[in-house]
């Protein structure tokens, strides 16, 4: 487990308030009256089965879907009542990582990077390209793949662009939507490192969906567990493994689980 500086819950320490989330499309009800509380610096990890509905939680989460009932607070900011002023703060403050990466193709690692400082913000132009340069090069790419194009990257290298483009407007808070699915074994623990290394030195909150329970021992504090259209339990992985829950027990002692878990010398 990653060494935590995590308090208990109070109502200042949490940083992200889902209550009574309930998102439907059509007929297909995805989360029912679901809760969950993201607390300040922590790395919480978020599994669930194929199709629980962890992409659309984190869509939810950052507004680009909207809920059928329930509210969201960011920082005690309630994302649906707050005016748009206050909700515009909010918005620049957090970071995405895509589940698919969603790099602009026909743009350079460079303009990528930096799209949302355009978008955003009035910075002018030498300096936006600073910080772009600044943020490759705390994602661990060096300045030459500036000038590139995604296409010329290997997969590890576009997710870390991504990263950096996560980072560009020094959020507090980091969404990452599996951001280790597709990396070689050596790829995927070095990106986690990254991850933890960016937690603890620019004190992040970071939610992570991942299926890699590798990355779930390497480098969450808490784990939540999405199944039943809800929460089911969030808790450190020590306490998962005696919940009772069949899925909760088959991801974790089925043979990958096992693996990870003897790697991690906790079984
Ligand atoms: N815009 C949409 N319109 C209709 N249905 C949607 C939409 N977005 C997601 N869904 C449905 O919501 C459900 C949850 O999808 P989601 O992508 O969140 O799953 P997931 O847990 O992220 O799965 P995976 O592990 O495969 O990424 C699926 O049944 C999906 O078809
Ligand atoms: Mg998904």
């Amino acid at each position: 487990m990653a060494a935590s500086t995590i308090e208990q819950p109070t109502a200042n320490n949490v940083l992200v308030r889902l209550r009574g989330i309930t998102n439907r499309f059509g007929r297909n009800t995805v989360h029912e009256n679901l809760d969950l509380d993201i607390r300040k610096g922590e790395i919480l990890g978020l599994i669930g089965g194929s199709g629980t509905g962890k992409s659309v939680l984190l869509r939810t989460i950052i507004g680009l879907n909207k809920q059928q009932n329930g509210s969201i607070e960011i920082m005690g900011v309630n994302m649906d009542t707050a005016t748009e002023a206050t909700k515009a703060k909010v918005r620049n403050s957090w970071g995405v990582l895509f589940q698919d990466g969603a790099l602009f193709s026909s743009l350079s690692v460079l303009d990528n990077i930096q799209f949302p400082l355009r978008e955003f913000t009035h910075i002018s132009p030498a300096l936006r390209e600073s910080i772009a340069r600044m943020k490759l090069h705390m994602v661990g790419l060096p300045q030459d793949a500036a000038p590139k194009f995604p296409g010329d990257l290997s997969g590890g290298m576009r997710k870390r662009v991504g990263l950096a483009r996560a980072l560009v407007m020094d959020p507090f808070l980091l969404l990452l939507d599996e951001p280790t699915a597709g990396l070689d074994p050596v790829g995927a623990a070095a990106f986690d490192q990254l991850v933890l290394t960016l937690r603890n030195s620019l004190g992040l909150t970071v939610c992570m969906v991942t299926h890699d329970l590798d990355s779930l021992y390497a480098i969450c504090d808490r784990v939540a567990v999405l199944a039943d259209k809800k929460i089911l339990a969030v808790d450190t992985i020590p306490k998962l493994l005696d919940n009772p829950y069949p899925w909760i027990q088959e991801y974790f002692k089925g043979p990958r689980g096992r693996a990870a878990a003897f790697g991690k010398g906790v079984a």
